[in-house]
């Protein structure tokens, strides 16, 4: 869950290392390194925190070296600190390294090479490859590389540099993300294209087990045993300054005031006007006729967004599902076949728990459809089947406009198993279809009374701890409004079924603890306003959300934020937006650093 970028070619390459260093740093963010190569000597420059820490540490009398490489960490082994911090160098020197990933069997590596006299200088599993490379070198430096990846279990993407190979970089992936950078006479690496877009758009994409060896002269890509491999140029369309702030003052606030965007983009060439078309997902009506049972997996706001799912498909396409998550699927022995249809769902395609999860699906004979933001992505390639959101590059470490677009791709797979299984009219379908066209402009509409939330999130400032109630899929957009606020603001909030607080958490509310209560489902309104009520009565403030048009909510709280008039299923695409608006503003108020949490990092590529 690391940050890589390496460069060689005929500029000087610090100053490139730390652009796509800044690039990255959503990937983790607790300490930064680089390493160029200066006149026979590997010269390291480390500091903890942000990347400005690093900037200062270089100050402006950095090496004019025109080969490096560099490293964003978000600790796994070791804490934060800057002896832990990326590049690591063999003892003598010779060798440094980048590395993001776990090296699984390092503790049995380190006590080898301490035994042979190696001398350690951090508490990483990386360093261990610095000193296996010292050990194993015999001169011939990929030679040297393969016999480590042949040593070393785990997941990795690495960078090497050789102090006495001074034109060369050496890198290799296997179980975490890497591309390579095709300019002209400069050649780039890092864990993600959008480090290396302001100096190119043609990249390699590095599938697992691939090995590459870079020079000035051209880039080799090989297996882990030296067979060569040729690979297709990637163009990058999606452009630089997408993946910037766009004049917003956080990337948050952004990519939440692009989700009209995303969402129109998301249906894009997908909807007829009673006919779903998902050219990417080829399942006919015999295969679907052998499916007796649906799992989605993923984590976080993707989980949040399986269980929307759930509903859809049941109530739609009659098929049961259940929804897991990614970290707890494979270790209970899930009852998945070749009967069963796994959906997994992760922005990055990257998430190591989730790409596990779609590992032991398909070794269990599953069919898996992806729905994914990331084209190139892991989880794209492996997946038989890949609904791709269109929400572009998301840098907030709180998503957005990838889980609303998620909640479409829910919405679309939804109506499609209903239309190839004929468990809903076509004329419900038109219906939808044109409900769901409706949603970009009505969440537009929910965003142009930004300052109203604006306001209310002044009243939260304070507050230690709150909850959001709702039940059937407001129940699902409560936890997902929960955990924007915990994350982003560290309020310590609770999602609650509202029917089961009586069963215990009833105790916990009290004038200090404002509730937000979601009641736009109409089926269960009345029940969920008995709930409202139980607060109310222990003193709470309560904002509700329900749908326009409904005058009795008014009633019975303290303020109500109007979701604008759609389908019961599509409402949570709506209801999630002033919930988004005010984890941001409330964590604004709070002086938070928005965009990138405390202790979170955006992709999470460790289990
Ligand atoms: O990239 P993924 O969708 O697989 O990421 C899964 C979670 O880490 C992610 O959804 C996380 O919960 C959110 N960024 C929180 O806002």
């Amino acid at each position: 869950m690391c940050g890589i970028v390496g460069y060689i070619g005929k500029q000087v390459a610090i100053p490139i290392l730390v652009d796509g260093l800044k690039k990255l740093e959503y990937r983790g963010y607790d300490s930064a390194g680089v390493a160029v190569l200066d006149c026979e000597k590997i010269v390291v420059s480390k500091s903890v925190g942000k990347l400005v820490a690093l900037e200062e540490e270089l100050g402006q009398a950095y090496s004019q070296s025109c080969i490096g490489i560099g490293h964003t960490r978000w600790a796994t082994h070791g804490r934060p600190s800057q002896v832990n911090a990326h590049p690591h160098c063999d003892c003598k020197q010779d060798f440094v390294v980048v590395h993001n990933g776990i090296i699984e069997n390092y503790l049995e590596l380190k006590d080898m090479l301490i035994e042979k006299g190696h001398k350690f200088a951090s508490e990483t599993d990386t360093e261990v490859l610095a000193h296996l490379l010292e050990d194993y070198y015999e001169g011939d430096f990929e030679g040297a590389v393969r016999k480590v990846l042949k040593t070393i279990r785990g997941s990795y993407a690495m960078v090497v540099l050789r102090r006495l190979d001074p034109n060369k970089l050496v890198a290799a992936r296997k179980d975490s993300p890497m591309v390579v950078g095709l300019g002209d006479g400069e050649f780039f690496v890092a864990s993600d294209i959008t480090a290396i877009l302001n100096y190119t758009r043609k990249v390699y994409i590095l599938d697992d087990g691939e090995m590459v060896v870079i020079t000035e002269d051209g880039v080799k890509v090989s297996d882990f045993e030296g067979n060569s491999r040729t690979k297709e140029v990637y163009d990058v369309k999606w452009d630089a300054v997408a993946a910037e702030k766009g004049g917003y003052e956080h990337f948050m606030l952004k990519e939440i005031h692009e989700q009209p965007k995303a969402l129109k983009d998301t249906m894009l060439g997908r909807l007829e006007e009673d006919k779903v078309i998902l050219q990417e997902v080829d399942l006919t009506l015999e295969e679907l006729a052998q499916i007796n049972k649906v799992y989605i997996v993923a984590c976080g706001t993707a989980w949040h967004a399986g269980l929307v799912g759930k509903t859809l498909i049941e109530r739609w396409a009659h098929l049961p599902v259940e929804v897991d998550i990614a970290s707890e699927f494979r270790y209970r022995s899930p009852l998945v076949d070749k009967h069963t249809l796994v959906v997994v769902v992760s922005q990055s395609g990257e998430t190591a728990d989730t790409l596990a999860a779609l590992r032991e699906a398909k070794n269990r004979g599953a069919r898996v459809v992806a729905v994914t933001n990331v084209v190139g992505s892991t989880v794209s390639r492996e997946a038989h089947d890949v609904i791709f959101t269109w929400a572009g590059p998301e840098i907030a470490v709180a998503s957005t406009k990838a889980y609303t677009t998620q909640l479409e791709g829910m919405v679309l797979l939804g109506l499609y198993l209903a239309q190839v299984k004929g468990t809903l009219p076509t004329e419900k379908i038109g219906e939808i279809i044109t409900a769901l066209k409706r949603i970009p402009a009505q969440v537009q509409e929910l965003l142009d009374q930004a300052g109203l939330i604006e306001e209310l999130a002044k009243s939260f400032a304070k507050v230690e701890n709150t909850f959001f109630i709702g039940r059937s899929l407001d129940w699902a957009v409560a936890m997902e409004g929960s955990l924007k606020l915990k994350e982003i603001s560290y309020i310590h909030a609770e999602a609650y079924a509202a029917g089961e607080l009586k069963h215990g958490t009833l105790a916990l509310i009290t004038e200090n603890t404002p509730v937000i209560a979601l009641a736009t489902q109409r089926d269960v309104y009345e029940k969920t306003i008995s709930n409202v009520k139980e607060v109310k009565a222990r003193d709470a403030k309560v904002i509700g959300l329900t749908y326009a048009g409904n005058t009795s909510m008014a009633k019975s709280v303290d303020h109500v934020i109007y979701i604008p008039e759609t389908m019961d299923e599509l409402s949570p695409i709506l209801t999630v937006i002033p919930l988004q608006l005010l984890s941001y503003y409330v964590s604004v108020a709070r002086g938070c650093d928005v965009d990138k949490p405390r202790n979170l990092a955006k992709s999470v590529t460790v289990e």
